[in-house]
C-alpha cells in the first residue's frame, strides 16, 4: 500500500488533528439552491459524522453536485446554512477551505501545466512547505502511475489520467474532509482499488469523506452511510452496516437487500423501449 496517508508527523500538511469519531463535521440545515426557476437543492438537511465514508447518491440531475458545490464554497446557497468542522461556512471562509479537499465534477485543471507543477501549486496554495510538497508530489505521481507522463501538459492527459491528478490534488494537503464527485469514474480497476484503500485508511484516522457515485456496488462495499437525494430533496439516509452483514435496509416500511433495490424504489425503474430499436 502507498504511504500517502502516512502516520509520520511533519510540520506542514500533516495528518490533521482528527475530530473525535462521531463528532458532527458536516451539518447542512435547510439548504436550498436555485438556478433561476430550477430548484436544484430543495430544503435539504443532513449531518455527517467524523470518521465516516458518506455516499451521496441520486439520479442524474438530482442535486448532488450542486450540494457539493455549496458545501465547498464553489456555489452560494439560495437559503439555508452549512457548518463544516463546527464552523459556519460563509463566503470567503478561507480557514475552513484550507481544511477541506475537493474533487469537483467539472475538472478544471490548468491545462498548460504538467502534473508535478499542478500538484505542487495545489500543495503550496494549502500552505505545505517545500520539502513536504516535493515528497508528496513524488509519492502521488508514483502511486498513481503517472511518472511516464511527467513532461506532458495536462491538456494531453486521458480522462482517467486527469481524474487521477484531480484526486491527487484534492488529498495532497491531507484535509479533514474530502469531497469527491464521482471519484472513480474513468479510473482503471487497479488504481480504483488503491484509492479505496487510501480512503479507508483516511477515515480510520478520523477524517471524513463525502462522495457521490452511481456505482452502487462500490458504494455498498466502501461507504458507512448513504444519503439518497431525489429532485433536490433527501429521500433516504441511513447506515449500510446491515447490508455488509448480509441483512437489509428499511425505507417506507419495506425492506431492501441491496442498495440498488432501494435506489430503484426511490428513483423508479426505467423500462422505456425505443420505437426504432
Ligand atoms: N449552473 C447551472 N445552471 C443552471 N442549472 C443548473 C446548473 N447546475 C446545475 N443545474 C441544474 O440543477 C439540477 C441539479 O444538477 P446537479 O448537477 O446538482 O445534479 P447531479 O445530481 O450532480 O447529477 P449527475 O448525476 O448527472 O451528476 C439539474 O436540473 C441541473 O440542470
Ligand atoms: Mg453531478
Amino acid at each position: 500500500m502507498s504511504a500517502v496517508f502516512s502516520d509520520a508527523t511533519n510540520p506542514a500538511g500533516d495528518a490533521p488533528e482528527a475530530k473525535r469519531k462521531g463528532d458532527c463535521v458536516i451539518r447542512i440545515e435547510r439548504l436550498t439552491k436555485k438556478f433561476g426557476r430550477i430548484t436544484a437543492v430543495d430544503d435539504l438537511s443532513l449531518e455527517v459524522s467524523a470518521g465516516r465514508l458518506f455516499g451521496f447518491l441520486g439520479p442524474n440531475g438530482a442535486g448532488k453536485s450542486t450540494t457539493i458545490g455549496c458545501l465547498t464554497g464553489l456555489l452560494d446557497p439560495t437559503a439555508g446554512s452549512i457548518r463544516l468542522l463546527g464552523e459556519a461556512l460563509i463566503p470567503h471562509s478561507v480557514e475552513i477551505k484550507r481544511r477541506i479537499g475537493v474533487m469537483p465534477e467539472g475538472l478544471a485543471l490548468f491545462d498548460q501545466l504538467r502534473a508535478p507543477e499542478f500538484l505542487a501549486f495545489n500543495a503550496r496554495m494549502f500552505g505545505l512547505d517545500e520539502k513536504t510538497t516535493r515528497g508528496r508530489v513524488e509519492e502521488l505521481l508514483e502511486a498513481m502511475d503517472l511518472k511516464s507522463a511527467l513532461q506532458r501538459p495536462l491538456r494531453e492527459f486521458s480522462a482517467g489520467m486527469r481524474k487521477k491528478v484531480a484526486f491527487a490534488a484534492s488529498i495532497i494537503h491531507h484535509p479533514e474532509i474530502l469531497f469527491l464527485d464521482e471519484p472513480f469514474e474513468s479510473i482503471d480497476p487497479s488504481a480504483t482499488a488503491m484509492m479505496k484503500e487510501w480512503l479507508r485508511r483516511y477515515v480510520a484516522q478520523g477524517c471524513t469523506v463525502f462522495m457521490t457515485s452511481h456505482v452502487l456496488e462500490t458504494v455498498e462495499r466502501l461507504c458507512d452511510d448513504v444519503g439518497i437525494i431525489h429532485f433536490g430533496k433527501l429521500a433516504w439516509r441511513g447506515e449500510l452496516k446491515n447490508l455488509s452483514g448480509g441483512g437489509d435496509i428499511e425505507c417506507d416500511g419495506r425492506r431492501f437487500a441491496t442498495l440498488e433495490a432501494l435506489f430503484l424504489h426511490i428513483a423508479g425503474e426505467q423500462h422505456r423501449r425505443l420505437t426504432w430499436l
